[in-house]
């Protein structure tokens, strides 16, 4: 259920929030009145008719006076839908009347910059279209903002645009400018952000061009967002306890309404029923009216079937690294350097060397009488506060800096972690440095043979990196355990390391001891490439005003990058959640997404034919003829789940339609794996005028195969101009 936040600090704190998560939900039924939403389709004539019904619905089920405190929220301006406290009997009730699709608790689900556009190649010097991109507004459902941020400094910006029906109601100390045009609380105080995760989300999306933007002096450079001249409407129903469900559904029914283009949300669970989730709900209504949404695939990995973003109609963001990574070098007393890992800002060490410590030598009386051995790892309550102050402690556990910040120690060197793929750093409070395993041993051994051992950590420099794009291992994977013919997640961005808009209130660290104060902060998260790729759609928006949210997504997917199979020897993850699973389509490419030649449209009904297939009632009634399943939907990635040990033939009918040149010719290419044969009928498209549409059927057929295996293929649709990709993945199920 509630996913992790971005400041993945550590690994051990990823597992028990996932333990604890389950707790919650399977403890939560049997509580006598929790909040749960009714969810009712689409709207019925007007505003005024539909509250007044939800208010009816409840007056008819627990009587006059009762049904006005149990109504918490009441969803009329994009959908139809309330809130209420009920208990369990109240639920079967209203659940079992018949305008009622769903009934659901409201979960918690949990929140989850640059260099990294001109990565990805939309540089400074890209195509753009300032005032088209004025017009763009992106809604960002998050944990508030910090208005004063100068990603957000509106010099330059004319009046919001004309189509803007939002307003500011921020709450307590809080003003919009002519750039964060628009705020929303649900059940809080003030927008304010006071995590620095939504202020980060949103400058990523849409921040001004700041120059000189630096995490203490570290990645210094211009900060801005992917269409720093759109505007910012903040939808705030997170803090650092989450979100709930209800706020969530809130922030979309408002942010719909309100006339945002762009709805980026990164924000993320574990899976559940599309009719279960508020993220699959409010991204619905939003795509009917013309809306994309981008959402976080999470931060779950490496394992597979760990994405909640699964739902056709969204655009689920993985998360990558980019080509630079932060290293941070350890100086020992007899000169020798060793390259650690570290984004460290200090610079109290500058210069000179300062004592080291290994862990085992100083190891509280307390820690000593549990177990011996933990000190050396630097366990908690293990070190001695008096022997580690003025010292940099060395750990044999990669975690060890915790420890070491609590007993005071100055820095840390640990030893690089060994469990999960580290394929990404915190900020920390205190300057460390993670050695490789043979690097490590070498510094153990100087301290235990060396009288007096000296040492030094620097701070941070980047270094470049040539394995990149690669998946972070904590980036939520497919398969999709609720449309198992639907590839989840759709595409990848940067989201490894990320600079951006910060909260000056929260500590960088995350830990409640680190006094530091940060306009900009380094994070990781797959909430950190969410805003990328609503950045890259709004973007692509500014050039196709005209397209629907299927067209600009199918543009980001047909055009991303191939992803590299080049990846760090990883010995604990598993290779079926890697792949297609952990980036989809591949990683995405901005500028070549506004040309993409052809795209793949799909439209309400199209969801609505699959939604029936799977008897989702998402919808009130299914049409009579209602044929489509999942992998008929005219998605721009092909993928099917099937037997174990059965040989097998599938169809997908697809239909294009081209946006490239009036008379143009596209011939069709299979890239494919041994283990699968594709065809293509018609293999030729030809096209005469713009908007035109062409259907063919790709077949995908193979021999048995086993359990649990992923196998790739691809269609390429090109005129030489442009190369329209699909990914093709065929897979079993687990046994
Ligand atoms: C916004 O930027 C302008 C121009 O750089 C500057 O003069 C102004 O002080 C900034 N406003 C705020 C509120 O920081
Ligand atoms: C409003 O927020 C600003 C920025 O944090 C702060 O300086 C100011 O003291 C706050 N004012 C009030 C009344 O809380
Ligand atoms: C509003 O927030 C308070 C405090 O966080 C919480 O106890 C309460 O349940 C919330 N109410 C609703 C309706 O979500
Ligand atoms: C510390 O390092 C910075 C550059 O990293 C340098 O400019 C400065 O002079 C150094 N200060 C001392 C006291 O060594
Ligand atoms: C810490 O070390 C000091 C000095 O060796 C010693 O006096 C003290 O008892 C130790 N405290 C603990 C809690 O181990
Ligand atoms: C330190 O050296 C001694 C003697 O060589 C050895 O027994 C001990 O294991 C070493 N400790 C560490 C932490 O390397
Ligand atoms: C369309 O393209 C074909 C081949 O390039 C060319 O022969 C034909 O004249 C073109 N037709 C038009 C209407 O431009
Ligand atoms: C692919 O097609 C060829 C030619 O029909 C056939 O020989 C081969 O066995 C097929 N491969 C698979 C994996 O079905």
């Amino acid at each position: 259920m509630a996913a992790v936040s971005t400041n993945i600090s550590h690994c051990r704190i990823f597992v028990v929030l996932i333990v604890a998560a389950h707790v919650f939900c399977c403890g939560a039924t049997d509580k006598a009145k929790d909040v749960y939403i009714v969810y009712m389709g689409p709207l019925l004539e007007g505003e005024y008719s539909t509250a007044s019904l939800h208010l009816s619905v409840l007056q008819e089920v627990l009587g006059k006076s009762s049904a006005t405190r149990s109504l918490v929220r009441s969803y009329a301006r994009s959908f139809n839908a309330f809130a209420a406290t009920l208990g369990d009997e109240e639920l079967k009730i209203i659940a079992s009347r018949k305008e009622v699709l769903s009934v659901f608790p409201s979960r918690t689900l949990k929140l989850q910059t640059t260099r990294s556009w001109d990565f990805m190649g939309l540089t400074q010097a890209a195509k753009r279209n300032p005032t088209v991109e004025s017009d763009v507004i992106v809604g960002v459902i998050d944990s508030g903002i910090w208005p004063e941020s100068e990603s957000f400094n509106d010099t330059g910006y004319g009046p919001p645009p004309t189509k803007w029906k939002g307003t500011c109601a921020g709450g307590l100390n809080f003003t919009c400018n002519n750039k964060l045009i628009g705020a929303r609380v649900y059940n809080r105080t003030s927008a304010r952000d006071v995590e620095g995760h939504g202020t980060h989300t949103a400058s990523i999306a849409a921040g001004a061009k700041v120059r000189g933007a630096s995490f203490f002096g570290l990645a210094k450079g211009k900060a801005r967002g992917g269409v720093p001249s759109a505007r910012i409407a903040v939808y705030k129903a997170c803090d650092s306890d989450g979100c709930r469900d209800h706020d969530i559904l809130a922030a979309f029914d408002d942010a719909i309404a309100d006339g945002v283009d762009l709805i980026t949300v990164s924000i993320s669970g574990y899976p559940i029923d599309f009719e279960k989730d508020s993220v699959s709900i409010g991204s619905f209504h939003a795509m009917e009216k013309g809306i994309l949404t981008v959402q976080s695939a999470g931060n779950n990995g490496p394992s597979s079937s760990t994405t909640g973003s699964l739902a056709p109609w969204l655009l689920s963001a993985a998360a990558s690294n980019t080509d630079h990574d932060f290293v941070a070098k350890v100086v020992l007393g007899n000169g020798m350097t060793f390259i650690g890992n570290g984004i460290n800002s200090f610079t109290q060490m500058n210069g000179t060397t300062f004592p080291l410590i290994h862990g085992g030598d100083a190891s509280s009386t307390s820690c000593r009488s549990r177990d011996p051995e933990l000190a050396r790892f630097c366990a908690e309550n293990c070190l001695n506060s008096s022997l580690v102050k003025g010292k940099i402690v060395v750990c044999d556990g990669s975690e060890g800096w915790g420890e070491a910040f609590r007993a005071g120690a100055l820095g840390s060197i640990v030893l690089e972690g060994f469990t999960t793929d580290q394929d990404f750093i915190v900020v920390l409070p205190l300057p460390t440095s993670a050695l490789e395993g043979s690097q490590y041993l070498v510094v153990r051994s100087y301290v235990n043979s060396t009288k007096n051992p000296r040492g030094n950590i620097l701070k941070s420099q980047i270094m470049k990196n040539s394995v990149a794009p690669v998946v972070a291992s904590f980036s939520s994977r497919g398969p999709n355990p609720i449309a198992p013919d639907i590839l989840k997640p759709d595409v990848t961005a940067p989201g490894v390391h990320i600079l951006a808009a910060y909260s000056p209130v929260s500590p960088p660290s995350h830990d409640p001891k680190d006094k530091r104060s940060a306009m900009y902060n380094i994070m990781s998260g797959s909430s950190m490439s969410c805003p990328h790729v609503a950045g890259a759609a709004a973007y692509v928006k500014t050039f196709h005003s005209d397209w629907s949210p299927s067209a600009i997504k199918s543009a980001l997917m047909t055009t991303a990058w191939p992803m590299n199979a080049k990846k760090k020897e990883v010995s604990f993850s598993d290779v079926y959640g890697e792949g297609e699973f952990a980036f989809g389509a591949g990683h995405i490419n901005p500028v070549k997404a506004t040309d993409p030649g052809l795209v793949y449209e799909t439209f309400i009904e199209d969801y609505i034919k699959m939604l029936c297939s799977m008897q989702v009632r998402f919808f009130g009634t299914c049409p009579r003829e209602s044929k489509g399943s999942q992998k008929d939907l005219n998605y721009p990635s092909m993928q099917v789940r099937v037997e174990t040990g059965k040989s097998f033939t599938v169809e997908f009918p697809r239909t294009v339609t081209n946006v490239g040149i009036a008379n143009s010719t596209f011939v069709s290419k299979a890239i494919t794996d041994s283990q699968i044969n594709v065809s293509v009928k018609p293999s030729i498209l030809s096209f005469k005028s713009l908007k035109e549409k062409k259907s063919f059927v790709v077949t995908v057929s193979g021999k048995a195969l086993p359990a649990r295996i992923r196998v790739s293929a691809s269609l390429v649709w090109s005129d030489r101009t442009h190369n329209v990709r699909s990914t093709i993945v065929v897979y079993t199920p687990n046994s």
